[in-house]
């Protein structure tokens, strides 16, 4: 009863944002007769794929709306910030643009600013924006992205910066339009929020519990998409090996991949991130048998020294996540395994920044996302004694990159002499007769070729490698 109550609101909630949408289209429409131009947006993001995936979700309520892309900022009339706050640095970029955009706005008094995402979540960010920086129109959060039409229609009607923001999640709103950017490859929520809480961590507070999508919400997705000529698609969660444990009917994230590999049409199925802690042997096999899914695992490692481990509240040790990582190596001999590591969380002696370095010489990473910890106010790392000098840190990142560099070049140089099948993605941004694209092991490739590839699949013969990427000849 209760259950039908709420996807009662979820379905009034949409019909809601059409009206709005439907009501912003035709205030457009009358702007664009007075002044002969139609309004344009221009979203800018910060942050991880999820973020990346809401600001395609912005753009289609946009341009649903009417609005039509703006290729730069300064003369877009809708200006979108969609933020992260994971480290500082990611936040001090925000207000550094910030800055600039209030100068565009003063030549431009017509634009409209609004500021959402991970940031906004944040109290001591709200005083701040209420305190300094009044020349923004609209402020929201991450549980409340879908109403952007009817926040945007008040905001036409009002002065002031207008903020709504949620402190917990709602039900989880389905159908919101979309603008994906790829035509070949597409990303598809399966959770949102996270409730691990890692010690250092600040996700938890700003996205919320972990909600699951109805596995049936997520196959029609992942239908259409395919039927619009998606072939690749990337399953995002903060932790999606523990999905579909509080459905009303579980489901496990195994079985749902079983179940998206028999869709016609999609060709790879990528997932991440994965949680050392969730990972099942279910999955592993799943991992093996679905010839879709592919050969290739994003497994953060955080620190390899268990006693840090406990600190960050990550529940896994260094020998189990080495076991792990054996066990997926045993079932897929060509597994490639990328990860995240942080260097000087609070108390990392060199003792257990060497643990790390083993972990990395052990594991052999095709690519690791390394970050110098940064501290998160509200998280319980925050309070924790002995922060590591900066020198140290900035030290111990650097040993750390001499160590791995190598390692990613052996798992690269591996491939060579290697057949690959690549799905070509983009022509390179150094040179335009050259073609990237990667292999179903997610390992990076330039090969020479025209455009018209782009969006195949093609099969590449790899000759050379460069570190970080290898290089290829097409041989069909
Ligand atoms: N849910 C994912 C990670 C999401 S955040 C997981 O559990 O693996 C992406 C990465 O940012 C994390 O894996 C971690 O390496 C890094 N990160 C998170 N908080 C951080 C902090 N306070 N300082 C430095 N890096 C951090
Ligand atoms: Fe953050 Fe940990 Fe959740 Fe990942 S699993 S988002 S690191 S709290
Ligand atoms: Fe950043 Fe939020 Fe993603 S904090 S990393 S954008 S979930």
């Amino acid at each position: 009863m209760i259950e039908k109550q709420n996807s009662n609101i979820t379905i009034s909630e949409v019909k809601k944002q059409q009206q709005y949408m439907q009501k912003m289209k035709a205030f457009l429409w009358d702007w664009e007769q007075k002044t002969g131009q139609k309004q344009s947006y221009f979203v800018l993001t910060t942050g991880c794929q999820m973020n990346a995936h809401d600001s395609e979700k912005l753009a289609g309520m946009l341009e649903t709306m009417g609005y039509v892309k703006s290729p730069t900022e300064e003369n877009a009339d809708f200006v979108i910030y969609n933020t992260c706050c994971i480290r500082e640095n990611a936040e001090e970029k925000v207000y550094g643009r910030l800055g600039r955009l209030k100068y565009y706005k003063k030549q431009n008094k017509n634009m409209k600013i609004a500021l959402c995402g991970c940031m906004t979540q944040q109290d001591v960010v709200i005083e701040k924006l209420q305190k300094s920086y009044k020349f923004i129109d609209i402020v929201f959060g991450t549980f409340n992205l879908y109403k952007l039409p009817e926040l945007l229609y008040h905001s036409m009607q009002t002065e002031g910066t207008l903020f709504d923001i949620w402190k917990e999640a709602g039900e989880i709103v389905e159908d919101i339009p979309t603008m994906y950017q790829s035509a070949f490859q597409a990303s598809v929520n399966v959770t949102y929020g996270c409730e691990n809480f890692c010690s250092y961590c600040i996700v938890p507070y700003v996205r919320g519990k972990e909600r699951s999508r109805k596995p049936e919400d997520i196959l029609h997705e992942v239908e259409q998409l395919a039927q619009n000529g998606i072939k690749e698609i990337m399953l995002l969660g903060q932790n999606v090996n523990s999905y579909g444990k509080n459905l009303e009917h579980p489901l496990s994230f195994a079985k749902l991949l079983q179940k998206i590999n028999q869709v016609e049409g999609i060709e790879r199925i990528r997932f991440m991130t994965s949680h050392p802690k969730d990972l099942s042997d279910e999955l592993i096999e799943t991992i093996k048998n679905c010839k879709k899914v592919c050969n290739y695992i994003h497994l953060p490692i955080q620190s390899g020294s268990s006693e840090i481990l406990k600190r960050m509240n990550r529940r896994y040790t260094k020998e189990q996540y080495l076991e792990l990582v054996q066990k997926l190596k045993n079932a897929i001999p060509d597994i490639t395994i990328s990860t995240d590591i942080i260097v000087g969380f609070p108390g990392e002696t060199e003792q257990d920044f060497q643990e790390t370095l083993d972990v990395i010489r052990q594991v052999k990473y095709c690519t690791a996302f390394t970050f110098i910890y940064s501290k998160r106010t509200g998280t319980p790392a925050a309070k924790m004694e002995q922060q590591v000098p900066e020198e140290v840190v900035k030290d111990r990142f650097n040993r750390l990159l001499q160590v791995l560099n190598p390692i990613v070049e052996e798992v690269h140089q591996k491939q060579v002499g290697t057949i690959a099948n690549v799905l070509v993605e983009e022509v390179s941004k150094q040179n335009s007769a050259i073609l990237t694209g990667r292999m179903e092991n997610n390992i990076l490739v330039h090969f020479e070729g025209n455009k018209d590839c782009i969006g195949k699949i093609l099969p590449i013969k790899i000759t050379d490698n460069k570190t970080f990427y290898v290089i290829g000849e097409r041989i069909g």
